[in-house]
């Protein structure tokens, strides 16, 4: 049976063994040890939106693992002229052993993994963004030695791709996730009670006072994401109270840690200090994407 990881619910079972398997060939590979696992392989990546990190990570990822990797914008295959998803999925999956999507939607997503018949791997659609929160968690465990029972705390767009990966993900490995966002901007429905069969806490607020009291992780991304940006004016507005800064960041435990999948804009999300503070492990995180996306392909490569 082929797998996909298109969801966080698609690695229910198994994802601390995937952080736990990135964390080991990380360390492998930095001892200069080979780590060529998928000898041969190659990697289709469809891109219909912009990206530095996941084009570069995932190539990156690739040749460290002895395969090769393809950059396939929209604009330069037929996908972009019309030829359909279906097709488009029947072909590459005659020609590549893995697929990865960066796409405009949840709906395009899902239709390429229907067709294809090698694993699919999301690099974003605009529910989720499942590689950056297996990162995320990863470079959470690195830095804490440990998931179960920490807090983390996500402030910013509650409905976007991250808040609603960071749901399921941290519900996933027994983590507790405070969401604070405007009320227009609450996540889907959907996340909120997939979460809710895992047992652990999950609130969800609009009180951007005090709201890092107890947090062992504190995380945003951007107000604006890509899809988003004929609202970017007023979702400007009705963010404003909502910066990640210094009294914000302070409130949080000494030890905690700041998280943003980048790219960031410096002054609405959060500030340049927090980013580039003490608390900030945002380039581990963005190193990360290269390490959890390698136990990613091993993985659903098996
Ligand atoms: N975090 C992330 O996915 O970055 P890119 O958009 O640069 O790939
Ligand atoms: N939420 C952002 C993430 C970018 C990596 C977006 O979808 O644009």
């Amino acid at each position: 049976m082929k797998r996909n990881l298109i969801s966080m619910l698609d690695v229910k079972d198994d994802l601390e063994k995937i952080i736990d398997l990135s964390i080991k060939l990380k360390k492998k590979s930095k001892k200069g040890e080979s780590i060529e696992l998928l000898k041969g392989k190659t990697l289709g990546m469809i891109f219909e939106k912009s990206s530095t990190r996941t084009r570069v990570s995932f190539e990156v990822g690739m040749t460290k693992l002895g395969g090769h990797a393809i950059f396939l914008s929209k604009n330069d295959i037929q996908l972009g002229r019309g030829e359909t998803i279906e097709d488009t999925a029947l072909v590459l999956s005659r020609y590549c052993d893995i697929i990865m999507y960066r796409a405009m939607s949840n709906e395009a997503m899902k239709e390429l993994a229907k067709y294809s018949t090698v694993p699919v791997i999301s690099g974003l659609d605009d529910k989720e963004h499942p590689c950056q929160i297996v990162t995320d968690l990863m470079t959470i465990k690195e830095h804490k030695g440990s998931l179960r029972g920490l807090n983390l705390v996500y402030i910013g767009d509650g409905r976007n791709n991250m808040a609603h990966s960071y749901i399921l993900g941290c519900s996933i490995v027994g983590m507790n996730v405070k969401i604070v966002s405007p009320k227009n901007y609450w996540p889907d429905n959907y996340f909120v009670s997939e979460s809710k069969k895992f047992g652990t806490k999950l609130q969800i607020t609009d009180i951007v006072d005090g709201a890092t009291n107890n947090a062992d992780v504190v995380a945003t991304d951007t107000w604006v994401s890509m899809g988003d940006e004929k609202e970017k004016v007023k979702r400007i507005k009705d963010f404003q109270s909502y910066t990640v800064d210094e009294k914000l960041m302070s409130l949080a435990k000494n030890d905690a840690i700041f998280l943003h999948c980048l790219p960031a804009y410096y002054g609405y999300e959060v500030t340049k200090e927090v980013a580039h503070g003490k608390q900030s492990v945002i380039f581990d995180e963005a190193e990360n994407r290269l390490w959890a996306q390698v136990g990613i392909m091993v993985t659903l490569c098996k």
